[in-house]
C-alpha cells in the first residue's frame, strides 16, 4: 500500500446522522483501529450540506458520495488506500 493519506469527511448534520452516518462513522473507526490505519486516514466531520434528502453524505479525498452505508463506505475507503 502507498503512504498517501486518505481524507474522509462525514456530514454530521442531524439528517445524515440519523439516516446512517452514525453507523458509517463507527464502521470507519473500527476499520481504522482493526487495520492500524490511524496514520493513513484523516477523519473529519462537517455540518449539514443542505442536501439532506440524498444523505448520508460522505466525501473521500474530495469526491462526494451520497446514500452511503457502512458496507460500501469501507469498500470505497479500501480503494482509496490502495
Ligand atoms: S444533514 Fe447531511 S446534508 Fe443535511
Amino acid at each position: 500500500m502507498a503512504d498517501n493519506i486518505v481524507k474522509v469527511e462525514l456530514c454530521m448534520g442531524s439528517s445524515c446522522f440519523a439516516r446512517g452516518n452514525s453507523s458509517v462513522l463507527s464502521a470507519i473507526e473500527n476499520f481504522i483501529n482493526e487495520n492500524n490505519l490511524e496514520d493513513r486516514v484523516e477523519l473529519e466531520g462537517h455540518l449539514c450540506l443542505g442536501r439532506c434528502n440524498t444523505g448520508p453524505h460522505v466525501a473521500i479525498n474530495g469526491k462526494e458520495y451520497s446514500e452511503l452505508d457502512e458496507d460500501n463506505v469501507i469498500d470505497l475507503l479500501k480503494k482509496e488506500l490502495e
